[in-house]
């Protein structure tokens, strides 16, 4: 059976370096699973149609993703769209995506199949919904956290774009995501990991201690 290391997390929390290192560290894959929400976001610009239509059109959304750590790459059809699902747009409108009831089944049930298929003998998944929804029977569970500082400054340090309009980004986003699904408090079993204080490799050491620690229960 596939071990499933599940990681939660507010935005700019480091969830998507720290669980693609850790994967590395574990020889295990690696799933974004906010890429779907991303891609799908895209899809929708893409093909003109408003978020709320999407419901309707979910069985059309032929969308892949690779779990190598040390070769990412999503596409959708035949689009690769793995820089195009970062810029600054596709992150405006992923929320209002993600909300849609019928959007959150879909990608549940596609998370699922992406971890069924996954033939590495474990995965690293991340998101905001995995330790809850998605995955709450996993070996592992995780939130990672971050002061709302820290977080803001980690990811304009990523994207190289002004703090201010970050700060937006990320205290709207997590603000409208909130509204859907909590990534702040740990579910019963969930193990809080703060990585306010710790740098990167600190951050995949403590996931690294908590996955032995979990998995020897
Ligand atoms: O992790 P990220 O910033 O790439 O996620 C993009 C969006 O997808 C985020 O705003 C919320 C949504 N998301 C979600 O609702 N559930 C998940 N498991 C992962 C992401």
């Amino acid at each position: 059976m596939t071990t499933v290391i599940a990681i939660d997390g507010p935005a700019g929390s480091g969830k998507s370096s720290v669980s693609k290192q850790a994967a590395r560290e574990l020889g295990f894959g690696y799933l974004d699973t906010g890429a779907a929400y991303r891609a799908l976001a895209w899809w929708s610009k893409s093909t003109g149609s408003e978020p709320d239509d999407l419901a309707t059109r979910l069985d059309d959304f032929d969308y892949s993703i690779s779990t190598n750590p040390d070769d990412f790459w999503v596409h959708v059809g035949s689009d690769d769209v793995t820089e195009a699902i970062r810029e600054s747009a596709i992150s405006e409108a992923v929320s209002d995506v993600a909300r849609i009831p019928e959007v959150r089944t879909f990608m549940k049930q596609l998370t699922r199949g992406i971890i069924a298929a996954e033939n590495r003998p474990g995965i690293v998944v991340e998101g905001r919904d995995i330790t809850t929804v998605v995955a709450p029977d996993a070996q592992v569970r995780l939130l990672l956290t971050a002061d709302e500082a820290v977080r803001i400054k980690r990811r304009s340090a990523e994207l190289s774009v002004a703090s201010q309009q970050i700060t937006k980004q990320v205290t709207d986003r997590d603000a409208s995501d909130l509204k859907v699904v909590d990534f702040i408090t740990p579910a019963v079993g969930v193990e809080l990991i703060d990585s306010t204080e710790l740098d990167l490799p600190q951050t995949v050491q403590a996931v690294l201690s908590a996955v032995s620690r979990q998995l020897a229960i």
